[in-house]
Order: structure tokens, then C-alpha cells, then sequence
């Protein structure tokens, strides 16, 4: 996030000073409000209107997309193998918001905005992850503890914000667990659950904040709405705040 201000100059618009005219006089415009306070941040997915000319065009792209199993979460693979940018025919150069194993299903973000997928990875943003883990084994509630407790993976502890046993079965001796994390350590899931000697059998990621799979089929993808990535930094302007 930069001051209003700033973005108008970067974009080379005018001067800061001049910019700043415009911002008081109520000459600016910002996702189609008119805006006269200074101080006002501003991040590029906002589109800035100043005295009638859009100084920042929209394009940005934002996607959640059902990544199906046997995908690579990259923008090219060494072995030649399909990667979840090969489901896209945009003509941004996409690339995935953080990592999903080759054999984990579910969401995940595609963007050409490094600002997006930075405040979306960093741990300190919260943005709550929610996994549906199928475990080999069933897990005692002791081990759940234990869990919630915190694991420490690569020398940094994971406290996840919720582990819940959903069914078990014992013919099977498999069980069902939902676990919600924010920190997004490569395959922090799996090594959560072998930290009490239980193997992620399957692996889906059900949602990131508060966007989810609704109405997509594995393989398929949507646009995030401007409105939907506004509410995304929200989680970042949240922690500013306090
Ligand atoms: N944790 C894992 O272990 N794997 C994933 O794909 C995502 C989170």
C-alpha cells in the first residue's frame, strides 16, 4: 500500500505536489469514489482517475482456480509435466500464490501481482487456511493436543488455528481431519500430522480466507472480483491497525 499521492506521481502523471492539489480540490477518483483525503493508501489493484484520465490501468489479474491431483504447482516443469498455468490461456504471465503438493487438491490463487502474492503468503497477515486431511491411522485426541500445542517444522513453530476430527473409520483405520493453518511452510500439513506418526493419505484445500471452491469444478477457475481482492488486503490493513 502507498499513499494516493505517490501513485499518481509514479505513474508520471503529474508532480507529488500537483497530485496532492488534485486529491484536496476532489479531482481524484479511486475505484469510483471520489476521494479528497491525503493520507489515503492506495495498492495496485486500485484504479486511480485523475481530472477525468485514468492514470492506472487495471491489469492485474486475479484467479482462484481447483487445482486437480498429479498437477505442478510451478509455471514450468523440468520433466514436462502439466502445471497449473497450463490450464490458463491468459496472455498475463500467471504464476500460483505459494505451493500445493503434486497429489493435494483444492484452492489456490494465480496472479501476474507480486504485491498480492505477498501480502497473501506472509505469516503475519493470519489469512486462515482450512485443509481436509485424510490420515492413515486414527487420531487420539492426545495426539490432536499435541498438535494444537505447536510443531515446530523447519526450526519454526506452527500453532494451527484449529484441528478437528471429523469421522473415522475403523475397517479402514483411516480417519478425516480438518486443520486450519496461516503460515504456509511447504508441506507444513503432512509434516504436522508425521509429527504424531500419522501419513496424509489425501490432501485438499477446502479454502484461503474467506474465498473458497464454490461453483468450480477440479480443473476450472474463476476471476477474483476487484471487490473480493479488497477484501483480501483487508486481512493485511487489519494487523496494520492494531
Ligand atoms: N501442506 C502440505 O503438506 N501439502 C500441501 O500441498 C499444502 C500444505
Amino acid at each position: 500500500m502507498i499513499r494516493l499521492q505517490k501513485a499518481i506521481a509514479d505513474s508520471g502523471f503529474c508532480s507529488r505536489r500537483k497530485a496532492e492539489e488534485y486529491i484536496i480540490n476532489g479531482k481524484v477518483i479511486v475505484n469510483g469514489e471520489i476521494v479528497t483525503e491525503l493520507g489515503t493508501k492506495v495498492n495496485s489493484s486500485d484504479e486511480i482517475m485523475v481530472d477525468g484520465n485514468v492514470i492506472t490501468k487495471q491489469d492485474k489479474e486475479y484467479y482462484v482456480f481447483y487445482k486437480p491431483r498429479g498437477i505442478i504447482c510451478s509455471t514450468n516443469d523440468d520433466k514436462g509435466r502439466k502445471t497449473v498455468v497450463d490450464f490458463f490461456d491468459s496472455n498475463k504471465r500467471l504464476y500460483p500464490v505459494g505451493r500445493l503438493d503434486y497429489d493435494t487438491t483444492g484452492i489456490i490463487f494465480l496472479t501476474n501481482d507480486g504485491e498480492f502474492t505477498n501480502m497473501i503468503l506472509h505469516p503475519k497477515n493470519n489469512i486462515p487456511k482450512v485443509y481436509i486431511a485424510k490420515l492413515e491411522g486414527i487420531i487420539s485426541g492426545y495426539e490432536i493436543n499435541k498438535i494444537k500445542s505447536g510443531v515446530i517444522i523447519d526450526g519454526y513453530k506452527i500453532i494451527p488455528d484449529r484441528v478437528k476430527l471429523k469421522s473415522a473409520d475403523k475397517k479402514s483405520n483411516t480417519c478425516i481431519v480438518e486443520i486450519i493453518v496461516h503460515d504456509g511452510k511447504n508441506h507444513e500439513v503432512k509434516k504436522i500430522f508425521e509429527s504424531v506418526r500419522h501419513n496424509v493419505i489425501k490432501l485438499k484445500r477446502e479454502s484461503i480466507g474467506f474465498i473458497d471452491l464454490t461453483g468450480l469444478k477440479s480443473g476450472e477457475y474463476r476471476k477474483l472480483t476487484i471487490k473480493e481482492v479488497k477484501q483480501l488486503y483487508a486481512y493485511s490493513n487489519d494487523k496494520k491497525r492494531k
